[in-house]
């Protein structure tokens, strides 16, 4: 099979963020997420020969049947097949039903050359059962503030699928990065299901979420982990400095070697400027956001 094999290429776009006209971003602090969309798609038609795109979640800001709405009909541009997982903004119902149309899918795996896509919820394990049996997400803010936890449910179908493919690789789609460099998002209970998952699981050769805001790149039990950048907002911790909106590009080999591009799409309505010591504070893990806001409006006011 793998002499036969293709390189696979897949476009990855992450946390876009979508808002209806003129509604206050969640937090503050956005880019005009339609125009970083829009420059986003003119850049990756640079590129030819993709195989799909893929989107890891954080579609929309609130979770609103109107940002659904509005990124299905974004997402539907494309010429290749998008496949759409959930983050930790987009609330379970209404993205289950706002995202599927033609050329756009929530599917679960995907089986493309000789590799095997999984599309995990990596917000599973907040999940509840209600009185009928359906999982649910927790009531009030829960998921919004979640920094990932997958949940025996979700981890044991990893596992299941790995097992069951015929596909000699896997990839993992997710919004959560494991083990992040970024002190704010990272969750011990989350990076340790994922270290039990892939120090038993060997076929699985890589994953790539979103959630952080900040680009990056590293390792989790000799795995490359790549972090998208968001089309909302969009950081460098070293130096501290606001970055552009921007996406990932990923080679997948017939070996089951991965690489993958960051590409920043530079441009005067997001320039890259400093940033004072109360974000990185946040970032750091040393204050929360109301306290950032609080330090935000105190400046404002004085
Ligand atoms: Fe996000």
């Amino acid at each position: 099979m793998c002499a036969m094999s293709q390189v696979v290429r897949v476009a990855q776009l992450s946390d876009t963020h979508f808002l209806e006209h003129g509604a206050e971003p969640e937090g503050g602090h956005a880019y005009d997420t339609d125009a970083a969309f829009d420059a986003v798609v003119d850049h990756l038609g640079e590129h030819s020969h993709l195989d799909m795109v893929v989107v890891t979640g954080d579609v929309a800001d609130h979770g609103r049947a109107g940002q659904y709405q509005k990124a299905a009909e974004a997402f539907s541009r494309f010429q290749v097949p998008v496949n759409v997982c959930p983050g930790n903004h987009d609330f379970h119902a209404p993205f289950n039903v706002g995202i599927g149309r033609p050329g756009v899918s929530t599917s679960r795996a995907m089986e493309v050359q000789n590799w095997a896509f999984l599309f995990v919820d990596s917000s599973a394990g907040l999940m509840n059962v209600d009185e009928s049996g359906l999982h649910v997400d927790p009531p009030g803010e829960e998921r919004l503030h979640n920094n990932g936890s997958l949940g025996s449910r979700e981890a044991s179908w990893i596992r299941q699928m790995c097992e069951e493919t015929s596909a000699e690789h896997v990839f993992v789609w997710l919004h959560h990065p494991p083990a992040p460099t970024v002190p704010l998002c990272h969750d011990d209970n989350y990076s340790a299901e994922w270290s039990a998952l892939l120090s038993d699981v060997s076929i699985i050769r890589g994953l790539a979420g979103g959630h952080t805001h900040v680009p990056d790149e590293h390792v989790v039990v000799d795995r490359p982990v790549f972090v998208a950048p968001s089309l909302k907002n969009n950081f460098s911790i070293d130096p501290q400095t606001w970055l552009p909106p921007g996406y990932r590009t990923y080679e997948f080999m017939p070996d089951g070697a991965v690489t993958s591009d960051l590409h920043l799409v530079d441009d005067d309505r997001w320039p890259r400027r400093p940033f004072g010591r109360a974000l990185k504070s946040l970032f750091m893990g040393e204050i929360s956001f109301e306290e950032l806001a609080e330090i935000v409006d105190r400046r404002a006011s004085s």
